[in-house]
């Protein structure tokens, strides 16, 4: 049991957004392992067919399980809103935590004005979000945003800079910042670009997301499956990603500090 206790919690993304999610879980429990794969050689997924989110969700899945993860984090609304559900029936045994943008945390706020979810197009149409989304639509307007392209920038280590400055502008000039009361980050590349944000559509909008609910719910499931590390010293974190190139291991180490 002990031995099990000590095993690393495998994190996933499509690329290095899900590191924004680990991050916080760090700093939450710092004495726990982790493991992180990214796949950033087959990213984007958010504009891919679902069939083939699932096959390359599986597929990095069974990988960080193969490393002895006691727990599994889909840090990605994209795969969390199409996979999770398949993977809880395939893996019965062990926790698996999802994230989905954080439109309840975001209507309770009700600021002035309409509640925009930036993610992928595949978080917006494909999955459970329609479900979500028709929870809240009558207490807030509530407006899709999907971006592709944005996550290339982050994929790239592009997190500020005219090019990116241009891609947003033109981005919210569709909606207009002035009627924005809040915006929910619903992709996890998108922290790392949350200042650049906060530029374009000015100060009186709320940004969030949901990087420390996730990792709260992380620390709630270790107990719940009673898998918590005893150790009280600092654990350890291992990269991996399909790219295999040292530049995305660099940059992803330096995404998390
Ligand atoms: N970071 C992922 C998410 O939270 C998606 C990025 C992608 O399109 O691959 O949805």
């Amino acid at each position: 049991m002990e031995l099990e206790n000590c095993n690393p919690i495998g994190f996933f993304d499509t690329g290095v957004g899900g590191l924004s999610v680990l991050r916080e879980s760090i700093k939450l429990m710092p004495n726990e392992n982790y493991i992180y794969f990214g796949d950033s050689k087959n990213a984007p997924y958010g504009s891919r067919p679902v069939e083939e989110v699932k096959e390359l969700t599986f597929n990095a899945i069974d990988f960080l399980l193969q490393k002895g993860a006691k727990a599994i984090v889909l840090a990605c609304n994209t795969a969390t809103s199409v996979v999770a559900k398949d993977l809880r029936d395939k893996y019965k045994d062990i926790p698996i935590i999802g994230i989905e943008p954080a439109l309840k945390p975001a209507v309770e706020m009700r600021s002035n004005g309409r509640v925009v979810i930036m993610a992928t197009r595949v978080t917006l149409f494909e999955g459970k979000f329609s479900d979500l989304i028709k929870k809240y639509d009558d207490e807030s307007e509530i407006v899709r945003l999907p971006c592709p392209g944005l996550v290339e920038f982050i994929e790239k280590g592009i997190l500020t800079g005219e090019k990116l400055n241009k891609f947003l502008v033109d981005k919210f000039k569709e909606i207009g910042p002035e009627k924005i009361g809040t915006i929910v980050l619903g992709c996890t590349h998108y922290p790392f670009v949350k200042n650049e944000i906060q530029k374009v559509v000015g100060d009186h909008v709320n940004i969030i997301d949901g990087s420390l609910g996730t990792s709260r719910e992380l620390q709630r499931k270790l107990e719940e499956y009673n898998i918590v590390n005893p150790n009280k010293d600092e654990g350890y974190v291992k990269i991996f990603n399909s790219l295999e190139s040292d530049e995305i291991v660099e940059l992803s180490h330096r995404l998390i500090k």
